[in-house]
């Protein structure tokens, strides 16, 4: 009875403790980007049967319905998304972000295809293709189908062809006009996550880097998307061991909500548990429980904020089992500050030869989980009981519920100077009220 009582009382770290989220990567129409930024879109493929590719849609659907997991993470290149492997330049400022983006209607080709890859040299505007984008998006909107929650990701390192966003790269306009467009698609889609940057590595100012990320924050923001997560990444590949010690935690905690509020700003976190921590290697070494995921609970729990482990792995070998399972289970044990995880990974990978996969094998109706997923990824769930869905809740609220009030206005941006964080203008207001208004003025 009081070790039930105690249970009762403390939550947090019971038996019955599960992160919100848990899933996959769906990958493919990020094949072709390299860590400098590059991408050959010759080699994207959409994770989509109607593309002639892997049976991205199938495999979401399996792995909610028979292993009840909950979130799947959609990777791609910015290259892909503006058919373009020029980096834009003169992005359209606020102004004209709107009307730019205002819904299209869009639809998808079937049949084998392969995406537009514009080798253009001339100056681009960072306009959202219709064309790739709507094969984008009928992933994004096959993944809501199954009813989990989806996370995009923007799959550059920080780069566009090797050069740092922000730091000699596209300008922080550039990419702030990237996830404004996206951001007015998505508006009002509930359970998406926006991952604004997949692993930024070698980044020459932090500080810098902290500045773009908070102008991708507003510019989402301030283009109506006010409920969804956002993922904020750091530097080191924004791995989850280094992420105190190399500043990341410490930068990316200044970024807040035009209001000022962390409202659904969650950091996102990497880690493989290989040799060198690459993701390459089928063999782990360890768990990293003691010199990485215990330290960064402490560090989120001590400031009041929440991380998602949105890349981690191992390769099908009796060590990878061991240790990736004890991740797992202490990711899942502590679902006050771990969002939750997602394995790297399945979509277009083969089932068989590569040796960090996810994907299941098998087709529609008979897939057969890689062990690891089995074992892991679904199995410690639940206390270790399986896979199967379970409520969990999240401490990630939606702004406008016992929201600060608003102070949010878009002239910071719209200057696309780097005000944003300086706006303090419509303190009465709640958010929403305050977002309706401040989109009304552009
Ligand atoms: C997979 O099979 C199930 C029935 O077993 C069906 O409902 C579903 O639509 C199929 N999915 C795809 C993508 O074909
Ligand atoms: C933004 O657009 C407005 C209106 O077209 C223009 O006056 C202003 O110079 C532009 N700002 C930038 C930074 O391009
Ligand atoms: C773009 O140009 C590069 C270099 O010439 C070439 O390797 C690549 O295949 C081209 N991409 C497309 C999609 O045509
Ligand atoms: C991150 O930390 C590692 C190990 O402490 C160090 O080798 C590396 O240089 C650091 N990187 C950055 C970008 O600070
Ligand atoms: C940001 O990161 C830099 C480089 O790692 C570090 O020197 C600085 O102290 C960090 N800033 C904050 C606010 O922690
Ligand atoms: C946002 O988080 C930082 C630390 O991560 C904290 O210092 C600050 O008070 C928080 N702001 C609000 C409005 O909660
Ligand atoms: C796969 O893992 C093996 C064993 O660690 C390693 O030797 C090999 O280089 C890896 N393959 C790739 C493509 O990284
Ligand atoms: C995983 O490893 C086991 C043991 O070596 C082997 O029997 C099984 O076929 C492997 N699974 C895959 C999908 O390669
Ligand atoms: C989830 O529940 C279904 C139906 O009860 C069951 O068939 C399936 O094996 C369970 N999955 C896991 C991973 O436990
Ligand atoms: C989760 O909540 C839903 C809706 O309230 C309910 O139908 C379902 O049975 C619950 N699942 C579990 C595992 O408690």
């Amino acid at each position: 009875m009081f070790f039930i009582l105690a249970l009762v009382s403390y939550g947090v770290g019971s038996v019955a403790a599960v992160s919100s989220l848990a899933g996959v990567n769906i990958a493919g129409f990020d094949f072709g980007v390299e860590i400098t930024g590059t991408a050959n879109l010759n080699n994207a493929q959409g994770p989509l049967k109607a593309l002639g590719n892997s049976d991205g849609l199938a495999q979401m659907q399996h792995f909610v319905k028979n292993d009840g997991l909950n979130m799947f993470r959609l990777p791609v290149s910015w290259q892909f998304l503006i058919a373009s492997e020029t980096p834009p330049t003169n992005p359209t400022n606020g102004t004209s972000i709107k009307s730019t983006t205002s819904s299209t209607k869009i639809t998808i080709k079937t049949g084998t295809f392969r995406p537009r890859a514009a080798n253009n040299t001339a100056a681009n505007s960072g306009a959202l293709d219709p064309t790739n984008f709507a094969q984008y998006d009928t992933l994004v909107q096959s993944c809501l189908g199954t009813g989990a929650t989806c996370v995009i990701d923007i799959h550059n390192y920080a780069r566009f062809n090797n050069k740092v966003i922000g730091q000699g790269g596209p300008s922080d306009e550039a990419f702030a006009f990237l996830w404004s467009q996206i951001a007015t698609k998505y508006a009002t889609t509930p359970n998406l996550i926006f991952g604004l940057m997949n692993e930024p590595h070698d980044i020459p100012s932090l500080p810098t880097w902290t500045t773009t990320v908070q102008k991708a924050v507003s510019a989402i923001r301030l283009a109506g998307a006010i409920t969804q997560t956002i993922l904020l990444p750091g530097t080191d590949f924004t791995g989850a061991q280094t992420f105190i010690s190399n500043g990341s935690a410490r930068n990316l905690s200044t970024v807040h909500n035009p209001d000022g509020s962390n409202t659904s700003l969650a950091f996102d976190v990497h880690k493989y548990l290989d040799v060198d921590g690459s993701g390459t290697h089928t063999e782990c070494v360890g768990d990293h429980v003691k010199d990485t995921f215990e330290p960064l609970a402490r560090f989120l729990r001590e400031e009041g904020r929440m991380a998602l482990l949105s890349e981690t792995g191992g390769g099908n070998d009796t060590s990878c089992l061991a240790a990736f399972c004890t991740t797992i289970a202490f990711i899942n044990a502590n679902p006050d500050v771990y969002l939750g995880y997602a394995g790297w990974a399945a979509g277009g990978f083969s089932p068989d030869t590569y040796n960090l996969t996810m994907t299941p094998q098998g087709s529609n109706g008979s897939f057969v989980d890689q062990q690891i997923v089995s074992q892991c990824l679904v199995g410690q769930r639940n206390g270790g009981e399986g896979g199967n869905r379970t409520n969990g809740t999240s401490r990630i609220q939606s702004p406008g519920i016992g929201s600060p009030p608003v102070t949010a206005t878009t002239k910071e941006f719209t200057g696309g100077a780097g005000r944003v964080r300086d706006g303090r203008v419509l303190g009465l207001l709640g958010w929403a009220s305050g977002m309706a208004l401040g989109l009304s003025v552009l």
